[in-house]
């Protein structure tokens, strides 16, 4: 219980945050700690944010590239307009969300994709994980023949089965892959951050993640999946609990 309302209250204290610093969510705040830490985004850089809705992290992109950069994003629900990013409403899976998306960089290759997708939640927790992994399949699928040679992507990921098959399909992409869990998501529930760095593009008719993503999963040794190793994000937030748990 005490529990409980610690995380309630960082939630909170990260929602209230986010409102003083003229952010649209506290997801914000996680972009902004996986930059601190891991350096993805540039000045200049050309960025895809997936599952962009309602912008926090497209605001947070625009910040870091500037002027001369370029941030598209794409999502399901509608955006209101973030000034300085291109914000698409579509199906990432969807091949005619997928050319809308390619019309809008318009470059042959893009520097950084930044992926906070998650499925509507049903509350059945086995359901809604293996759904988010297969969506962060795809979007790796959409999204690795445009990222530029030694670009980065980083994607949320919530933890159990078949987590562990996934960093294995996409470590040969990248030189880097790590898992971090920033601040502002601690007390998300398994929520944790790929982090992937530097592409190295897989050639060959068999680099696609999502068929062998399935076929990994078909064949894998059942039991329980072993506990992972997470970089945490170093604590510079406190909390002060109040006396009254009734609040
Ligand atoms: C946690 S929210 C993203 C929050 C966002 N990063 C921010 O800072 O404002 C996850 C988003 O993924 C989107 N999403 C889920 N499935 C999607 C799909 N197939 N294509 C595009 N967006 C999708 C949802 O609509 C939802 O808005």
């Amino acid at each position: 219980m005490v529990d409980r309302w610690v995380q309630d209250h960082q939630r909170d204290s990260w929602r209230k945050q986010a409102k003083a610093s003229g952010y649209r969510a506290r997801s914000a705040f996680k972009l902004k700690q996986i930059q601190d830490r891991h350096k993805l985004i540039e000045a200049e850089d050309s960025v895809l944010d997936v599952g962009c809705h309602p912008g926090g992290w497209a605001q947070v992109a625009v910040e870091l590239v500037g002027e001369k950069g370029k941030v598209v994003g794409v999502d399901l629900k509608s955006c209101v307009p973030v000034e300085g990013a291109n914000l698409i409403i579509g199906d990432i899976t969807d091949p005619f969300a997928q050319q809308t998306v390619l019309d809008a960089i318009d470059t042959e290759v893009i520097d950084v994709i930044i992926s906070d997708i998650s499925p509507n939640i049903t509350g059945k927790w086995d359901i809604d994980q293996a759904v988010s992994l297969m969506l962060v399949a795809d979007v790796f699928d959409f999204a690795l023949p445009i990222l530029k040679y030694g670009g980065h992507f980083v994607t949320k990921l919530f933890q159990g089965v078949g987590v562990e098959e996934m960093i294995e399909l996409v470590r040969p992409h990248f030189q880097t892959v790590k898992r971090f869990s920033p601040m502002a998501s601690r007390n998300s529930s398994s929520e944790v951050y790929l982090v992937c760095k530097f592409h190295t593009p897989k050639r060959g008719p068999d680099w696609h993640i999502r068929p062998a993503f399935e076929y990994a999963l078909e064949n894998r040794k059942g039991g329980p999946e072993p506990l992972d190793e997470v970089e945490p994000a170093k604590s510079t937030f406190s909390v002060r609990k109040k006396s009254s748990l009734n609040e």
